[in-house]
């Protein structure tokens, strides 16, 4: 059976959230973002969110350990066996390797690796204008992707927040720390070829098939 191990790569506002929902919803496979495990822990007050929410606050990322355990667990549920797609993991070249680690164990590799492109300045327009639906996570952008309604989400109904590090600052902050942290990824993964460039400043729709185009039928 064809397996879809896909890794979405890509700075803060480069529209990984927004394309997760796509593609999982054409390919059949679960969406692993490790920002909303963090998200949900933080909102729980568990003991992982405590120690997740000072460097999240900052923009500075999670320990890796915490971030790999978190991974690991998720990799051992019977509805990653058709494929996943990681979002925001992995971030840092130990974290990739820990991936690369875990599914050797199982028999699997990494299929692809989508990379979105995108300028900083927009970027920065991006997360800061950003609202979410507190119960399905859909990201909305007060200009550039507006609600039907101001503050409702189109799908569910839920309420639109804004997230604690979508400040100006922390936003840059964030812009930094994947410059030095999870940028160098892209080569790392170059060296399997299973790097695809896409130009994520176009409209999302183009976006969408664009990565469909890249990854082929489901
Ligand atoms: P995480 O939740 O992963 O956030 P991020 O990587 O900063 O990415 P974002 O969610 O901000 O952006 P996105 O690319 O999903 O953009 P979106 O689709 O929403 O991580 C948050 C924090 O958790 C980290 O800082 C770290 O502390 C911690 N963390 C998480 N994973 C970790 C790990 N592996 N290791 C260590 N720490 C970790 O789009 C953005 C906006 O633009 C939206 O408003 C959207 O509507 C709009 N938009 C999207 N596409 C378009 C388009 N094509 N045209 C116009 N507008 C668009
Ligand atoms: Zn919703």
């Amino acid at each position: 059976m064809h397996q879809f191990n896909l890794v979405l790569l890509g700075p803060p506002g480069a529209g990984k959230g927004t394309q997760a929902g796509r593609i999982v919803a054409e390919y059949g496979i679960p969406h692993i973002s490790t920002g909303d495990i963090l998200r949900a822990a933080v909102k729980n007050q568990t003991a992982l969110g405590l120690e997740a929410k000072k460097y999240m606050d900052a923009g500075e990322l999670v320990p890796d350990s915490v971030v790999i355990g978190i991974v690991k667990d998720r990799l051992q549920e019977s509805d990653t066996q058709r494929g996943f797609l990681m979002d925001g993991f992995p971030r840092t070249i130990p974290q990739a390797e820990a991936l690369d680690e875990a599914l050797q164990g199982l028999g699997r590799a990494i299929t692809k690796v989508i990379v979105l492109l995108v300028d900083e300045e927009i970027l920065v327009k991006r997360l800061t204008g950003r609202r979410i639906c507190r119960s399905c996570q859909t990201p909305y952008h007060v200009m550039f992707t507006p609600p039907e309604q101001e503050g409702v989400c189109d799908k569910c109904g839920g309420e639109l927040y804004q997230r604690d590090d979508d400040t100006e600052a922390t936003v840059r902050n964030r812009l930094a720390v994947y410059r030095k942290q999870t940028e160098p990824l892209i080569e790392y993964y170059d060296r399997s070829g299973v790097v695809v460039r896409i130009d994520g400043a176009q409209e999302a729709e183009k976006v969408f098939e664009d990565i469909r185009e890249a990854l082929g039928p489901a």
